[in-house]
Protein backbone atom coordinates (compact mmCIF):
# COMPACT_ATOMS: atom_id res chain seq x y z
CA UNK A 1 0.00 0.00 0.00
CA UNK A 2 1.39 3.69 -1.01
CA UNK A 3 1.33 6.48 0.85
CA UNK A 4 -1.73 7.46 -0.66
CA UNK A 5 -3.42 4.51 -0.49
CA UNK A 6 -2.86 5.35 3.19
CA UNK A 7 -4.48 8.64 3.41
CA UNK A 8 -7.27 8.07 1.10
CA UNK A 9 -9.31 4.92 2.07
CA UNK A 10 -10.23 2.91 -0.82
CA UNK A 11 -7.60 4.49 -2.97
CA UNK A 12 -5.09 1.94 -4.29
CA UNK A 13 -2.34 4.54 -5.26
CA UNK A 14 -1.42 7.17 -7.05
CA UNK A 15 -2.06 5.34 -10.55
CA UNK A 16 -5.58 4.02 -9.85
CA UNK A 17 -6.77 7.20 -7.73
CA UNK A 18 -6.24 10.99 -8.12
CA UNK A 19 -7.77 13.07 -4.98
CA UNK A 20 -8.82 16.62 -6.26
CA UNK A 21 -7.02 17.86 -3.29
CA UNK A 22 -3.70 16.43 -4.12
CA UNK A 23 -2.05 19.41 -4.59
CA UNK A 24 -2.45 19.82 -1.19
CA UNK A 25 0.48 17.46 -1.08
CA UNK A 26 2.48 20.34 -1.30
CA UNK A 27 2.37 23.31 0.55
CA UNK A 28 0.48 26.32 -0.16
CA UNK A 29 2.43 29.68 -1.65
CA UNK A 30 0.85 32.77 -1.97
CA UNK A 31 2.66 33.12 -5.11
CA UNK A 32 3.47 29.89 -7.43
CA UNK A 33 6.90 31.05 -7.62
CA UNK A 34 9.66 29.08 -6.81
CA UNK A 35 13.76 30.44 -6.73
CA UNK A 36 15.48 27.42 -8.21
CA UNK A 37 17.72 25.52 -6.06
CA UNK A 38 21.56 26.50 -7.65
CA UNK A 39 24.87 24.91 -6.17
CA UNK A 40 28.24 26.69 -6.30
CA UNK A 41 26.96 29.62 -4.78
CA UNK A 42 23.86 31.26 -5.46
CA UNK A 43 21.62 30.12 -3.56
CA UNK A 44 22.26 31.36 0.05
CA UNK A 45 19.93 31.35 3.69
CA UNK A 46 19.25 34.89 2.78
CA UNK A 47 18.15 34.47 -0.86
CA UNK A 48 15.41 31.69 0.27
CA UNK A 49 13.95 34.10 3.30
CA UNK A 50 14.02 37.00 1.05
CA UNK A 51 12.11 34.60 -1.75
CA UNK A 52 9.64 33.32 1.21
CA UNK A 53 8.93 36.99 2.54
CA UNK A 54 7.93 37.89 -0.74
CA UNK A 55 5.08 34.98 -0.54
CA UNK A 56 7.81 32.24 -2.93
CA UNK A 57 9.43 29.33 -1.85
CA UNK A 58 12.99 29.25 -1.86
CA UNK A 59 15.39 26.46 -2.15
CA UNK A 60 19.24 25.84 -0.58
CA UNK A 61 21.18 23.74 -2.74
CA UNK A 62 22.78 20.75 -0.50
CA UNK A 63 25.42 20.36 -3.78
CA UNK A 64 29.30 20.62 -2.77
CA UNK A 65 29.34 21.55 0.79
CA UNK A 66 29.75 19.29 3.45
CA UNK A 67 26.44 17.82 5.31
CA UNK A 68 27.86 19.64 7.87
CA UNK A 69 26.86 23.26 6.16
CA UNK A 70 23.57 22.04 5.37
CA UNK A 71 22.56 21.44 8.71
CA UNK A 72 23.44 25.05 9.35
CA UNK A 73 22.06 26.58 6.24
CA UNK A 74 18.52 24.68 7.46
CA UNK A 75 19.02 26.17 10.70
CA UNK A 76 19.76 29.87 9.67
CA UNK A 77 16.83 29.95 7.03
CA UNK A 78 14.23 29.01 10.36
CA UNK A 79 16.40 31.54 12.67
CA UNK A 80 15.97 33.46 9.04
CA UNK A 81 11.41 33.01 9.87
CA UNK A 82 10.94 31.05 6.76
CA UNK A 83 9.13 28.30 7.51
CA UNK A 84 7.98 26.72 4.34
CA UNK A 85 11.25 26.51 1.95
CA UNK A 86 12.85 23.23 -0.10
CA UNK A 87 16.18 22.13 -0.34
CA UNK A 88 17.60 19.83 -3.30
CA UNK A 89 19.77 17.13 -2.84
CA UNK A 90 22.35 15.56 -5.68
CA UNK A 91 21.69 11.62 -5.97
CA UNK A 92 24.96 9.98 -6.68
CA UNK A 93 26.05 8.48 -10.14
CA UNK A 94 28.60 5.81 -11.16
CA UNK A 95 32.29 6.49 -11.65
CA UNK A 96 33.37 7.72 -15.09
CA UNK A 97 33.24 4.42 -17.56
CA UNK A 98 35.90 6.38 -19.44
CA UNK A 99 39.04 6.87 -16.84
CA UNK A 100 41.52 7.24 -20.04
CA UNK A 101 39.52 10.14 -21.74
CA UNK A 102 39.10 12.01 -18.40
CA UNK A 103 42.90 11.98 -17.51
CA UNK A 104 43.73 12.64 -21.12
CA UNK A 105 41.26 15.83 -20.75
CA UNK A 106 43.86 16.35 -17.99
CA UNK A 107 46.28 16.24 -19.35
CA UNK A 108 45.19 18.68 -22.40
CA UNK A 109 44.39 21.29 -19.70
CA UNK A 110 47.17 21.20 -18.18
CA UNK A 111 49.13 24.60 -19.98
CA UNK A 112 45.91 26.72 -19.38
CA UNK A 113 46.74 25.26 -15.76
CA UNK A 114 50.16 26.63 -15.76
CA UNK A 115 49.11 29.49 -17.59
CA UNK A 116 47.00 30.76 -14.59
CA UNK A 117 49.23 29.18 -11.81
CA UNK A 118 46.86 26.96 -10.95
CA UNK A 119 46.86 23.29 -9.64
CA UNK A 120 44.47 21.11 -11.62
CA UNK A 121 42.24 18.55 -9.30
CA UNK A 122 42.60 14.83 -9.19
CA UNK A 123 39.89 13.18 -11.35
CA UNK A 124 38.03 11.76 -7.97
CA UNK A 125 34.32 10.16 -8.09
CA UNK A 126 32.48 11.06 -4.90
CA UNK A 127 28.52 10.74 -3.61
CA UNK A 128 28.74 14.41 -2.43
CA UNK A 129 27.56 12.81 1.13
CA UNK A 130 24.53 12.04 -0.52
CA UNK A 131 23.03 9.62 2.59
CA UNK A 132 24.31 12.43 5.16
CA UNK A 133 22.83 15.20 3.25
CA UNK A 134 19.38 13.08 2.62
CA UNK A 135 19.19 12.79 6.08
CA UNK A 136 19.81 16.49 7.12
CA UNK A 137 17.05 17.49 4.83
CA UNK A 138 14.31 15.06 6.02
CA UNK A 139 11.12 16.85 7.41
CA UNK A 140 12.25 19.82 5.41
CA UNK A 141 8.91 20.94 3.89
CA UNK A 142 10.01 20.43 0.35
CA UNK A 143 13.13 18.24 -0.58
CA UNK A 144 14.18 17.87 -4.20
CA UNK A 145 16.49 15.23 -5.88
CA UNK A 146 18.33 15.71 -9.10
CA UNK A 147 21.05 13.69 -10.97
CA UNK A 148 18.55 10.30 -10.62
CA UNK A 149 15.54 8.20 -9.58
CA UNK A 150 15.56 7.77 -5.60
CA UNK A 151 14.18 4.46 -4.66
CA UNK A 152 10.61 4.03 -3.31
CA UNK A 153 11.72 3.47 0.10
CA UNK A 154 14.18 7.08 -0.09
CA UNK A 155 10.77 8.82 -0.67
CA UNK A 156 9.19 7.49 1.56
CA UNK A 157 11.85 8.01 4.26
CA UNK A 158 11.57 11.57 2.88
CA UNK A 159 7.49 11.71 3.41
CA UNK A 160 7.19 9.79 7.05
CA UNK A 161 9.48 12.85 8.09
CA UNK A 162 6.98 15.51 6.73
CA UNK A 163 8.81 16.42 3.56
CA UNK A 164 7.26 16.90 0.39
CA UNK A 165 9.20 14.79 -2.31
CA UNK A 166 9.95 16.29 -5.54
CA UNK A 167 11.86 14.18 -8.14
CA UNK A 168 14.09 16.25 -10.88
CA UNK A 169 12.79 15.31 -14.89
CA UNK A 170 13.82 15.58 -18.22
CA UNK A 171 11.85 13.06 -20.38
CA UNK A 172 8.35 11.64 -20.19
CA UNK A 173 9.98 8.57 -19.38
CA UNK A 174 11.53 9.40 -16.43
CA UNK A 175 8.47 11.54 -15.43
CA UNK A 176 6.97 8.02 -14.85
CA UNK A 177 9.88 6.63 -13.49
CA UNK A 178 9.34 8.71 -10.66
CA UNK A 179 5.35 8.30 -10.22
CA UNK A 180 6.20 4.64 -9.71
CA UNK A 181 8.64 5.59 -6.81
CA UNK A 182 5.68 7.52 -5.08
CA UNK A 183 7.09 11.37 -5.46
CA UNK A 184 4.79 14.04 -4.20
CA UNK A 185 5.79 15.95 -7.56
CA UNK A 186 7.80 16.18 -10.24
CA UNK A 187 10.67 19.27 -11.39
CA UNK A 188 10.11 19.55 -14.97
CA UNK A 189 13.50 20.84 -16.25
CA UNK A 190 13.00 22.04 -19.73
CA UNK A 191 16.43 22.19 -21.70
CA UNK A 192 16.26 25.93 -21.82
CA UNK A 193 17.34 25.77 -17.98
CA UNK A 194 20.93 27.28 -16.71
CA UNK A 195 23.51 25.04 -15.30
CA UNK A 196 23.45 20.90 -15.27
CA UNK A 197 20.77 18.88 -16.61
CA UNK A 198 19.26 17.12 -13.42
CA UNK A 199 17.89 14.00 -15.20
CA UNK A 200 18.64 10.63 -14.12
CA UNK A 201 21.38 9.87 -17.13
CA UNK A 202 23.95 12.58 -19.01
CA UNK A 203 22.40 13.59 -22.03
CA UNK A 204 24.43 14.37 -25.25
CA UNK A 205 25.45 18.03 -25.33
CA UNK A 206 24.17 18.02 -28.68
CA UNK A 207 20.75 17.07 -27.96
CA UNK A 208 19.67 18.49 -24.36
CA UNK A 209 16.41 16.91 -24.47
CA UNK A 210 13.01 18.64 -24.46
CA UNK A 211 11.96 22.14 -24.63
CA UNK A 212 9.35 23.23 -21.43
CA UNK A 213 6.88 23.34 -23.35
CA UNK A 214 7.04 19.78 -24.63
CA UNK A 215 8.07 18.19 -21.45
CA UNK A 216 5.03 19.87 -19.88
CA UNK A 217 2.60 19.13 -22.23
CA UNK A 218 3.98 15.59 -22.77
CA UNK A 219 3.98 14.71 -18.40
CA UNK A 220 0.91 16.44 -18.21
CA UNK A 221 -0.90 13.85 -20.23
CA UNK A 222 0.55 11.08 -18.61
CA UNK A 223 0.00 12.28 -14.89
CA UNK A 224 -1.78 14.39 -12.35
CA UNK A 225 0.82 14.76 -10.21
CA UNK A 226 1.68 18.43 -9.42
CA UNK A 227 4.45 19.61 -11.62
CA UNK A 228 7.14 22.34 -10.97
CA UNK A 229 8.16 23.94 -14.54
CA UNK A 230 11.85 25.31 -14.94
CA UNK A 231 13.85 26.33 -17.86
CA UNK A 232 13.93 29.69 -19.04
CA UNK A 233 11.52 31.16 -16.98
CA UNK A 234 12.13 35.41 -16.31
CA UNK A 235 8.94 36.63 -15.70
CA UNK A 236 5.48 36.97 -14.79
CA UNK A 237 4.28 36.13 -18.62
CA UNK A 238 6.49 33.39 -18.90
CA UNK A 239 5.36 32.01 -15.46
CA UNK A 240 2.10 32.13 -16.79
CA UNK A 241 2.15 30.38 -19.57
CA UNK A 242 3.95 27.14 -17.08
CA UNK A 243 1.05 27.44 -14.90
CA UNK A 244 -1.47 27.55 -18.33
CA UNK A 245 -0.22 24.55 -19.62
CA UNK A 246 -0.35 22.57 -16.19
CA UNK A 247 2.27 23.35 -14.07
CA UNK A 248 1.50 24.14 -10.04
CA UNK A 249 4.74 26.32 -9.81
CA UNK A 250 6.79 28.18 -12.08
CA UNK A 251 10.74 27.53 -10.60
CA UNK A 252 12.98 29.79 -11.79
CA UNK A 253 17.28 29.90 -11.29
CA UNK A 254 18.85 32.37 -13.80
CA UNK A 255 16.13 35.25 -12.80
CA UNK A 256 17.49 35.00 -8.92
CA UNK A 257 21.15 35.18 -9.92
CA UNK A 258 21.56 38.92 -9.73
CA UNK A 259 19.00 39.40 -6.74
CA UNK A 260 21.40 40.86 -4.00
CA UNK A 261 21.04 38.23 -1.71
CA UNK A 262 22.12 35.47 -3.78
CA UNK A 263 25.80 34.28 -3.60
CA UNK A 264 26.47 34.95 -6.94
CA UNK A 265 30.16 35.81 -7.55
CA UNK A 266 30.58 38.99 -9.08
CA UNK A 267 32.29 37.31 -12.26
CA UNK A 268 30.01 35.10 -13.25
CA UNK A 269 27.24 38.64 -12.12
CA UNK A 270 29.26 41.07 -14.45
CA UNK A 271 29.30 38.12 -17.45
CA UNK A 272 25.15 38.04 -17.30
CA UNK A 273 25.35 41.61 -18.60
CA UNK A 274 28.26 41.58 -20.22
CA UNK A 275 27.01 41.72 -24.14
CA UNK A 276 30.22 40.16 -25.23
CA UNK A 277 28.79 37.07 -24.30
CA UNK A 278 25.89 37.06 -26.61
CA UNK A 279 25.00 33.27 -26.45
CA UNK A 280 24.65 29.83 -23.94
CA UNK A 281 25.26 26.65 -25.11
CA UNK A 282 24.98 22.84 -23.70
CA UNK A 283 28.48 21.38 -23.07
CA UNK A 284 30.50 18.66 -20.97
CA UNK A 285 33.72 20.92 -21.00
CA UNK A 286 33.24 22.45 -16.88
CA UNK A 287 32.24 19.16 -14.87
CA UNK A 288 31.97 15.90 -17.48
CA UNK A 289 28.09 16.46 -17.15
CA UNK A 290 26.15 18.29 -19.79
CA UNK A 291 25.52 21.82 -18.88
CA UNK A 292 24.35 24.97 -20.42
CA UNK A 293 26.26 27.86 -19.61
CA UNK A 294 27.45 31.39 -21.62
CA UNK A 295 29.65 30.69 -24.37
CA UNK A 296 32.95 31.54 -23.40
CA UNK A 297 36.61 30.91 -24.65
CA UNK A 298 37.21 27.96 -22.07
CA UNK A 299 33.65 26.32 -23.85
CA UNK A 300 34.82 27.25 -27.36
CA UNK A 301 38.23 25.19 -27.06
CA UNK A 302 37.47 22.17 -24.94
CA UNK A 303 33.57 21.72 -25.51
CA UNK A 304 34.77 19.25 -28.35
CA UNK A 305 37.09 17.05 -26.53
CA UNK A 306 35.34 16.57 -23.17
CA UNK A 307 35.16 13.43 -21.84
CA UNK A 308 31.88 12.33 -19.94
CA UNK A 309 32.81 11.79 -16.61
CA UNK A 310 30.71 13.65 -13.86
CA UNK A 311 32.15 14.57 -10.58
CA UNK A 312 35.84 13.40 -12.03
CA UNK A 313 36.19 16.46 -14.31
CA UNK A 314 34.29 18.63 -12.02
CA UNK A 315 36.79 18.26 -9.28
CA UNK A 316 40.12 18.10 -11.88
CA UNK A 317 38.33 21.65 -13.60
CA UNK A 318 37.50 23.19 -9.84
CA UNK A 319 40.81 24.74 -8.74
CA UNK A 320 41.22 26.24 -12.38
CA UNK A 321 37.42 27.64 -12.56
CA UNK A 322 37.91 28.96 -8.90
CA UNK A 323 41.18 30.55 -9.40
CA UNK A 324 39.02 32.53 -12.71
CA UNK A 325 36.32 33.20 -10.37
CA UNK A 326 38.46 35.08 -8.22
CA UNK A 327 40.57 36.91 -10.81
CA UNK A 328 37.34 38.44 -12.36
CA UNK A 329 38.45 36.33 -15.13
CA UNK A 330 35.05 35.34 -16.76
CA UNK A 331 36.68 32.99 -19.82
CA UNK A 332 37.61 30.39 -17.88
CA UNK A 333 34.76 30.10 -15.59
CA UNK A 334 31.47 27.92 -15.71
CA UNK A 335 28.92 30.71 -17.00
CA UNK A 336 25.32 28.76 -15.68
CA UNK A 337 23.00 30.06 -17.22
CA UNK A 338 19.80 29.94 -18.79
CA UNK A 339 18.15 31.00 -22.33
CA UNK A 340 16.67 33.55 -20.76
CA UNK A 341 19.78 35.45 -18.85
CA UNK A 342 19.14 38.60 -20.85
CA UNK A 343 16.07 39.39 -19.49
CA UNK A 344 17.71 39.40 -16.09
CA UNK A 345 16.31 41.97 -13.75
CA UNK A 346 19.02 42.98 -10.77
CA UNK A 347 16.83 43.54 -8.01
CA UNK A 348 16.12 42.21 -4.16
CA UNK A 349 14.08 38.75 -4.22
CA UNK A 350 11.20 39.98 -2.31
CA UNK A 351 10.47 42.61 -4.70
CA UNK A 352 11.24 40.17 -7.63
CA UNK A 353 8.75 37.54 -6.68
CA UNK A 354 6.07 40.44 -5.99
CA UNK A 355 6.91 41.91 -9.78
CA UNK A 356 6.35 38.06 -11.20
CA UNK A 357 3.20 37.95 -8.99
CA UNK A 358 1.58 41.39 -9.98
CA UNK A 359 2.65 40.67 -14.12
CA UNK A 360 1.00 37.30 -13.38
C1 LIG B 1 23.83 28.72 -11.26
C2 LIG B 1 22.88 27.57 -11.25
C3 LIG B 1 23.08 26.50 -10.37
C4 LIG B 1 22.18 25.43 -10.33
N1 LIG B 1 22.35 24.44 -9.41
C5 LIG B 1 21.40 23.48 -9.29
C6 LIG B 1 21.45 22.53 -8.21
O1 LIG B 1 22.32 22.59 -7.35
N2 LIG B 1 20.50 21.57 -8.17
C7 LIG B 1 19.49 21.49 -9.09
O2 LIG B 1 18.65 20.60 -9.01
N3 LIG B 1 19.40 22.38 -10.10
C8 LIG B 1 20.32 23.38 -10.20
N4 LIG B 1 20.20 24.32 -11.19
C9 LIG B 1 19.06 24.22 -12.10
C10 LIG B 1 17.87 24.97 -11.51
O3 LIG B 1 17.41 24.33 -10.35
C11 LIG B 1 16.72 25.13 -12.50
O4 LIG B 1 16.28 23.89 -12.94
C12 LIG B 1 17.13 26.01 -13.67
O5 LIG B 1 17.84 27.12 -13.20
C13 LIG B 1 15.91 26.50 -14.44
O6 LIG B 1 16.29 27.19 -15.58
P1 LIG B 1 16.57 28.77 -15.64
O7 LIG B 1 17.95 28.95 -15.09
O8 LIG B 1 16.48 29.10 -17.08
O9 LIG B 1 15.54 29.45 -14.79
C14 LIG B 1 21.09 25.40 -11.23
C15 LIG B 1 20.89 26.48 -12.11
C16 LIG B 1 21.76 27.56 -12.12
C17 LIG B 1 21.50 28.69 -13.08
Amino acid sequence: MDRFAALWPGCAGWSACHPPSIEGVLPSLAVPVVAAPMAGGPSTPALVCAVAAGGGLGFLAAGYKPSAAVVSEIEEVRRGGARTFGVNVFLAGAATTDPAGVAAYRDRLRPLAAELGVALGEPRWDDDEVDAKLAAVAGVPVVSVAFGCPSAETVQRLQAAGSAVLVTVTSVAEALQAAAVGADGLWLQGSEAGAHRGGFTDDDPASPGLPLAALLTGVRAETSLPLVAAGGLMDGADAHRALDAGATWAAMGTAFLGCPEAGTTPTHLAALTDPRFDRTATTRAFTGRTARALVNAFLVEHDADAPRGYPEVHHVTRPLRQAAAAAGDADHLHLWAGEGWQRLRPMPAAELVRTIAAEL
